[in-house]
């Protein structure tokens, strides 16, 4: 079903919602509301995006009514803002289990993948106004139609719907994905929590490549990092980059 404002805000009510058909990046939209105060929880829905962002300056790119795109604006403290891609992952990841789907897992640092293919991407991205935190942006693109199979990413990338077999309402899909951050936001700091995102891992113990190199994933550190071994046993650690699985 069309996504409008009138449907999201009744849905999503008393949370500040805006909606546009059409714009370059809702995070480009949700960093200006922070600088003009957004509270906590607000959140910028797209249809369409003409300069959508991926990490590591990628482009992000989905037809009309076949995704959920989507930021919502965070006011954590910096000390959780490494775990900001945890956040991410763990809402989506929770919401796409919730609907019944297996072999959900999370490639470090915060895609999510359903038997390795990726079903959704996340960008979060501070607000720094000068030398001061001014707020945290999640944005995040769910796969939920998008037909991979004619393209580049048939082997790396699927959708929900393709998975399932069946519609999945977006507006929904949105909700839970708001409600779990809601739940999860204010465990973010703690063991436990860290704990979720490490054993929601699908790539600890098993062989990765990194820049053309074979390492083996050998583990995370409680700010998110990843440690990687080379096959002669000698570790390094990564902060951002890519990586690829097998
Ligand atoms: C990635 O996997 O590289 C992250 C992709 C993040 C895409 C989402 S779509 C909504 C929000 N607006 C953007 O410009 N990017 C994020």
């Amino acid at each position: 079903m069309t996504l409008t404002l009138e449907r999201l805000t009744s849905t999503l009510a008393p949370r500040p919602v805006r909606y546009v058909d059409t714009t370059g990046s809702t995070n480009d939209l949700c960093l200006e509301w922070v600088a003009q105060g957004a509270p906590s929880g607000a959140v910028i829905v797209a249809e369409q995006q003409t300069k959508g962002r991926g990490r590591l300056g990628r482009v992000w790119f989905s037809p009309p009514q076949t995704a959920l795109m989507f930021t919502v604006i965070l006011r954590p403290s910096v000390a959780a803002l490494a775990r900001a891609p945890m956040l991410g992952a763990l809402a989506v990841h929770r919401a796409i289990a919730d609907l019944g789907i297996d072999g959900v897992g999370i490639k470090w640092p915060n895609d999510v993948q359903i038997n390795g293919l990726k079903v959704c991407g996340i960008l979060p991205e501070a607000a720094w106004d000068g030398g001061d935190f001014g707020g945290l942006v999640i944005g995040i693109g769910v796969n939920v139609r998008v037909d991979f199979s004619e393209s580049t990413f048939k082997d790396s990338a699927t959708s929900l719907e393709t998975v399932l077999g069946e519609r999945v309402d977006r507006l929904a899909l949105l909700q839970s994905i708001l409600s779990a951050i809601d739940e999860l936001l204010p465990q973010v700091e703690t063991d436990a929590f860290f704990d979720l995102w490490r054993d929601n891992l699908n790539m600890l113990g098993k062989p990765i490549m990194v820049e053309g190199q074979q390492f083996t994933a050998q583990d995370v550190e409680r700010d998110g990092a990843l440690i990687i071994r080379d096959e002669a046993g000698k570790t390094r650690r990564m902060i951002a980059g890519d990586i690829a699985l097998g």
